[in-house]
C-alpha cells in the first residue's frame, strides 16, 4: 500500500502581513509596532541584541524609530506582496497549494485601531487577495493579529494591558468576518499568543519605561487577549457557522537534560509555561498550576465579571502551532556547563545530539512527532502545523537557480515525522511551512534569513529587483503535494 497523507490534507505555506506585504504607508494603512523593528546586524544575530522582539520598548525608542532616517526598518517594505500578490499566488498555485496562511494587518483596516468606520482601501486589498486565491481553489487561513498592532493603540491606550483594546479587537474581527464571509473559513486569532508573555511590545503593544519586562502587565495583557479571542470566536460562529477558529502557539518542546528527577520536574514547569495558553484557549479555563505561579510571583490578574464564563463557553475549534526546534532544561541541582544555543526566544544549553541552523536553532524532526503526540493526547482537537522551516543563507546563482538541498533535507525529515504522528493516531489536518516565499525575519528583521521555496531578490538594505525565482525546494515541494506526501515516504 502506498504511504500517503490523509485525503484532503491541507498542504500550503505561511506568511504574515508585517513581514511580507510591505507598503506600510500605502492606501491609508496606519503605522504598527512592526514598522519600528530595526534590522539587527549579523554580529547581533546570535543574541538578537537590539531586536525589538526581545528587548523592552520605550516610548522614546518608538518615537525615535518613526523619525529615524538612517536606520533600516525592513518590515516596512517586506517582500512587496502588496503589489505582487497575483504573481505570488500564481507561484503557490503552481506548487499545488491547498491552503495559504496569511495575516490581515489590523492597521490597514483600522489605521489607528479605535475608529468605528473601517478603511475601505484596506478591506478591498484583502478582497483582491482572497478572490485571487479562490481562482486557484486555494483556501485562505487567516491570522487576525500577527506581530503587529496599531501604534496609536500603544501611545494612546498603553497596548493590550488596557481592557478597552478588547472592544477594538472584537470590532475589527467582526468587521473582517462580515466582509469576508464565504471567502474565508479558517481563522487564527493571535499568532504565537504565548510570546506576549515573554516580550510584550510587538504583539502586545506594551512599553516599559524602565526597560524591564513586567510580568504582571504582560499576563494582564495576555488575559485580555484570551477574552478577546473567545469573543471573536463567538462572533465568527454567529456570523458564519462554517467558520473554524484556531489558537496559535509557539510550541517549545523542552527535554529534561538528564534523568535527575529535578530535571524532569523543571521540564514539566517549562511545559506548563508554554501549554498554559493552550489550556486556556482549548480547555476554556485557567489551569491550577498557573494560579500557583501567579501567587508565587505576586501577580494579581484583574478578571471582570463574566470573563471566566466567556473563556469556558467559547474555546477554539482547533489548535495550530509553530515548530522550529526543541530545547533542553536542567535544574540547578544537575547543573553543568553546557554549550549555549540560540532559538526563537529560547537561549539555553545545546542538545549534543542535534545539529544547528546558521542562526543557532537546533534541528529536531523527531521532536515534531513528540510534540504532535503530546498535544493531541492532551487536547484531542484537530492540529495544524502552521509554521516550520529552516532559516538559511541562500545563494542566487548566475543562472538564477538556488540550490537549497539543506532546506529540502530539513523539511523532508519533518514531514516524515508528521506522517509517523498521523500513524500514531494524531489528527493532523494541515501543514504550512513558514515564509513559503522569502520574507523579512520576525526576530532580526533581516532578509538574508530565508525560509522560502521562492527566492525574493532583495537584500537586507532593501536593494534589489524583488523579482521571484524558484528554488530547488520549489520543485521538490510541488512533488510532495502532488503525490500527497508519497514522494518522500
Ligand atoms: C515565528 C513567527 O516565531 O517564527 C514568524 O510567527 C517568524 O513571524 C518565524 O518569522 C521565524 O522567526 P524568524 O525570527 O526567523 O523570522
Amino acid at each position: 500500500m502506498t504511504k500517503q497523507f490523509p485525503e484532503g490534507f491541507l498542504w500550503g505555506g505561511a506568511t504574515a502581513a508585517n513581514q511580507f506585504e510591505g507598503a506600510w504607508d500605502v492606501d491609508g494603512r496606519g503605522p504598527a509596532t512592526s514598522d519600528t523593528s530595526r534590522s539587527v546586524s549579523p554580529e547581533e544575530r546570535k543574541t538578537m541584541a537590539g531586536s525589538e522582539f526581545t528587548s523592552p520598548m520605550t516610548l522614546e525608542k518608538v518615537q525615535f524609530a518613526l523619525s529615524d532616517t538612517e536606520g533600516l526598518y525592513p518590515k516596512r517594505w517586506g517582500s512587496d506582496f502588496y503589489h505582487r500578490y497575483k504573481e505570488d499566488i500564481a507561484l503557490m498555485a503552481e506548487m499545488g497549494f491547498k491552503t495559504f496562511r496569511l495575516s490581515i494587518a489590523w492597521s490597514r483596516i483600522f489605521p489607528k485601531g479605535d475608529e468605528q468606520e473601517p478603511n475601505e482601501a484596506g478591506l478591498a486589498f484583502y478582497d483582491r487577495v482572497f478572490d485571487e486565491l479562490a481562482k486557484y481553489g486555494i483556501e485562505p487561513l487567516v491570522t487576525l493579529s500577527h506581530y503587529e498592532f496599531p501604534l496609536h493603540l500603544v501611545t494612546e491606550y498603553g497596548g493590550w494591558k488596557n481592557r478597552k483594546v478588547i472592544d477594538f479587537f472584537v470590532h475589527y474581527a467582526k468587521t473582517v468576518f462580515n466582509r469576508y464571509k464565504g471567502k474565508v473559513r479558517y481563522w487564527l486569532t493571535f499568532n504565537e499568543i504565548n510570546i506576549l508573555g515573554m516580550t510584550g511590545y510587538l504583539s502586545g503593544g506594551l512599553l516599559f519605561e524602565d526597560e524591564k519586562l513586567h510580568l504582571d502587565e504582560m499576563y494582564q495583557a495576555v488575559h485580555h487577549q484570551f477574552v478577546a479571542s473567545s469573543l471573536a470566536t463567538k462572533a465568527a460562529h454567529e456570523i458564519d457557522p462554517d467558520n473554524k477558529v484556531g489558537m496559535m502557539l509557539a510550541r517549545m518542546e523542552a527535554y529534561p537534560a538528564t534523568c535527575h528527577p529535578d530535571d524532569i520536574m523543571e521540564a514539566i514547569h517549562k511545559d506548563h509555561e508554554n501549554l498554559f495558553y493552550a489550556d486556556v484557549q482549548v480547555r476554556g479555563k485557567y489551569p491550577s498550576y498557573m494560579k500557583r505561579f501567579f501567587k508565587e510571583h505576586q501577580i494579581e490578574l484583574k478578571f471582570e465579571q463574566g470573563d471566566e464564563e466567556v473563556l469556558r463557553q467559547y474555546p477554539v475549534d482547533f489548535m495550530s502551532f509553530s515548530y522550529y526546534m526543541t530545547s533542553i532544561i536542567r535544574s540547578p541541582k544537575s547543573q553543568k556547563d553546557g554549550e549555549a544555543t540560540a532559538g526563537n526566544l529560547i537561549f539555553g544549553e545545546a542538545n549534543p545530539y542535534l545539529e544547528s541552523s546558521d542562526w543557532g536553532w537546533q534541528i529536531d524532526p523527531v521532536g515534531l512527532r513528540v510534540t504532535l503526540n503530546k498535544l493531541y493526547d492532551r487536547y484531542q482537537v484537530p492540529l495544524m502545523v502552521v509554521e516550520n522551516g529552516l532559516g538559511a543563507l541562500d545563494v542566487l546563482e548566475e543562472d538564477k537557480a538556488i540550490h537549497d538541498a539543506y532546506r529540502i533535507d530539513y523539511l523532508e525529515k519533518h514531514i516524515q515525522q508528521m506522517y509517523e504522528a498521523i500513524e500514531d493516531g494524531v489528527e493532523l489536518i494541515g501543514y504550512t511551512p513558514w515564509g513559503c516565499i522569502d520574507l523579512v525575519s520576525a526576530s532580526t528583521s533581516e532578509m538574508s534569513k530565508r525560509y522560502g521555496f521562492v527566492y525574493v531578490d532583495a537584500d537586507d538594505q532593501g536593494n534589489g529587483s524583488f523579482d521571484r525565482y524558484r528554488k530547488d525546494s520549489f520543485f521538490w515541494y510541488k512533488d510532495v503535494i502532488a503525490s500527497n506526501g508519497a514522494s518522500i515516504l
